[in-house]
């Protein structure tokens, strides 16, 4: 007889801050739902990560349930997956406090977007912000993670975590699976539309970047807007030409054509054709999510249904490591 065989484990998460973007949708969120059938996926609204900056509570209500809204309406399937909030499985905070005493200060202090988190908001440089990355350690090892799908701005974090769990592994055994990251071939880091040598960021202001509820009137605006040269030359030349290198890259993301066929269909015709034909391929891609999205965030007994029952099966999975984690430190329960 055959046996069935184990998948491997998915885990990832987004920030219910601000809307998404689509930074987010290229980097993560569409990768998520190609995994989707060949793994055994946990995809997760990190809200205890957005505690690391003030938000408005009601503000912050309605950002978690948009960006679950998001991933169903984007068609992650949540019985295939295990769609939840990261608070509601208390074992992410447990994990964090355990990680962090195997985790050491100037690691820390070495990550970039805690520098650049701290440069801007210098009036809040909390201790939650500087040990971010071992929650985002925990929320990945707590899964005994294979593969963590992410965009090329969390490598620095997912590189940590790998060494958290080597180092844990180290002194216990073999506690943590250490898991590898997945990034997108095109797209791993899609740049702002103003300043396209920085990253595309839903923090930053409206006209740098396109979120993905964007209607299809303000997604033909902010492109037809967005940073080019004045060469007037489709090529593909990051360094030299970085407006047009990011723009050729959304394309190419979202069409699957190569660097080298855009070129060729669309050089020397005025960046006016090639910026619609970029439009073009976006509408096409976040129209459907977005009547889906319409739909699916009115129905609030099928979004509770979704957290609810993720976060029981989620917990389900969790409680095995924590119960193998507090076996090797030492610490309770033990049978007396
Ligand atoms: P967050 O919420 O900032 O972003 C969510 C995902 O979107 C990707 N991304 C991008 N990809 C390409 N181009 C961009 N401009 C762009 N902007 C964002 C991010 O790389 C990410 O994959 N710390 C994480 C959330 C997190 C997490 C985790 C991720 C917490 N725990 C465990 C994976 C595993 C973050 O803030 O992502």
């Amino acid at each position: 007889m055959e046996q069935a065989v184990q998948k491997q484990r998915i885990f990832s998460g987004i920030q219910p801050t601000g809307n998404l973007t689509l930074g987010n949708y290229i980097g993560a969120l569409r990768n998520f739902g190609i995994l989707q059938d060949e793994y055994d996926c946990l995809y997760s609204i990190v809200d205890l990560h957005a505690l690391t900056v003030r938000q408005n509570p009601a503000e912050l209500r309605k950002a978690c349930l948009r960006t679950m809204s998001i991933f169903l309406a984007s068609g992650l399937d949540p019985e295939k997956n295990i769609i939840y909030f990261q608070s509601q499985v208390p074992a992410h905070a447990e994990l964090s406090w355990v990680l962090n005493c195997y985790t050491y200060m100037g690691e820390m202090s070495r990550m970039t977007q805690f520098k650049d988190k701290s440069a801007k908001h210098a009036d809040n440089i909390n201790c939650g912000l500087f040990t971010y990355p071992v929650l985002m350690a925990a929320d990945i090892l707590l899964y005994q993670t294979n593969l963590v799908p992410i965009g090329a701005d969390q490598k620095q974090h997912l590189e940590i975590a790998r060494d958290i769990a080597e180092r844990f592994n180290g002194v216990y055994g073999d506690v943590f699976v250490v898991p590898d990251g997945y990034f997108p071939k095109v797209g791993a880091r899609v740049m702002s539309l103003q300043e396209p040598t920085r990253k595309m960021s839903k923090s930053d202001p409206e006209d740098t970047y396109i979120a993905i509820l964007d209607k299809p009137d303000i997604i033909r605006k902010k492109l037809r807007r967005a940073v080019t040269d004045s060469e007037n030359s489709v090529v593909f030349d990051p360094e030299n030409k970085p407006g047009v290198a990011n723009l050729m890259s959304i394309l190419s993301a979202l069409s699957g054509m190569s660097m080298e066929e855009i070129t060729a269909q669309y050089d020397g015709q005025g960046y006016g054709k090639f910026k619609d034909a970029v439009a073009d391929s976006v509408i096409a891609t976040l129209e459907p999510i977005q009547k889906r999205y319409e739909e699916i965030s009115a129905d609030k007994a099928y979004l509770q249904q979704v957290m609810d029952s993720g976060s029981e099966r989620a917990s389900a999975i969790a409680h095995k490591t924590m119960l193998k984690v507090r076996k090797k430190l030492g610490i309770a329960p033990w049978k007396l």
